[in-house]
């Protein structure tokens, strides 16, 4: 049995005192959830308010991204040291919005997903087509692709204790969901790959998470798909309503 995680990516939102509030109203509603795992991932700047907030709850944190370093001279970098210390469990990595923007490539994750284990942080590795990949047909060459590089230096053991979110790109802040079945015939996809590379086992164990505009109305379906085992919430986890509906979904 894979225990669900529901996680919240608030990006680039919230200052710190926001932060906080919003933490400490999630750890409020959430409290008496057991049979599913929450992480808060808040800005760098906010995770040690965030954390101080979390001390006595089982809600988890992680971070957005990191560095492939754990130190040197890398001006303007977090390093997964850094994550550690200020008490991050989990780290997300390979983002799409990294991928877009800042230049991420497979290598890259595949960098950081090496260091993430070595570090003790548990990586959510985000994988996901554009709109004219699935348009062309590419969707699961793509993901392969990500998978198999993103993923490729991890032991059996290493594989089994692994987070991965399907996040198709075109899903991301834009309204438009997967529909269950598109997003489990990429998960089962995945969970194909994953057991190639780990073992049928570790496949098993894996969580696969979906990400892309998951909202309070299409949780469940979503959930109920057997390959998701949880979703990576963008916008909908900045509001404590939409997010404890979801978590409770
Ligand atoms: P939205 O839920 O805003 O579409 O964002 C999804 C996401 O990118 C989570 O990492």
């Amino acid at each position: 049995m894979r225990k669900p995680i529901i996680a919240g990516n608030w990006k680039m939102n919230k200052l710190i005192l926001e932060a906080v509030e919003l933490a400490r109203e999630i750890k409020n509603r959430t409290g008496s959830v057991a049979n599913k795992e929450i992480v808060l991932c808040p800005p760098f700047t906010a995770l040690s308010s965030v954390k101080e907030v979390l001390e006595d709850s089982p809600i988890k944190l992680g971070a957005q991204n990191m560095h492939w370093e754990v130190r040197g001279a890398y001006t303007g970098e977090v390093s997964p040291m850094m994550l550690k210390d200020v008490g991050c469990t989990y780290v997300i990595l390979g983002h799409s919005e990294r991928r877009q923007y800042f230049g991420e490539t497979n290598s890259i994750v595949k960098k950081k997903v090496r260091t993430a284990f070595s570090t003790g942080l548990v990586p959510i590795v985000c994988v996901g087509e554009t709109l004219p990949e699935r348009e062309k047909g590419e969707t699961l060459r793509v993901l392969e692709e990500q998978v198999k590089t993103g993923l490729s230096e991890l032991t059996r053991e290493e594989g089994k204790g692994l987070v991965v979110a399907y996040e198709p790109v075109w899903a991301i802040g834009t309204g438009k969901t997967a529909t269950p079945d598109q997003a489990e015939e990429a998960q089962r996809f995945i969970r194909k790959l994953l057991g190639q590379m780990f073992g049928g086992e570790s496949a098993q164990a894996i969580r696969i998470l979906y990400g892309g505009s998951i909202n309070p109305d299409n949780i469940s379906a979503l959930m109920s798909c057997e390959d998701v085992d949880g979703g990576l919430v963008g916008g909908a986890s900045l509001n404590v309503e939409s997010f404890v509906k979801i978590v409770n979904y």
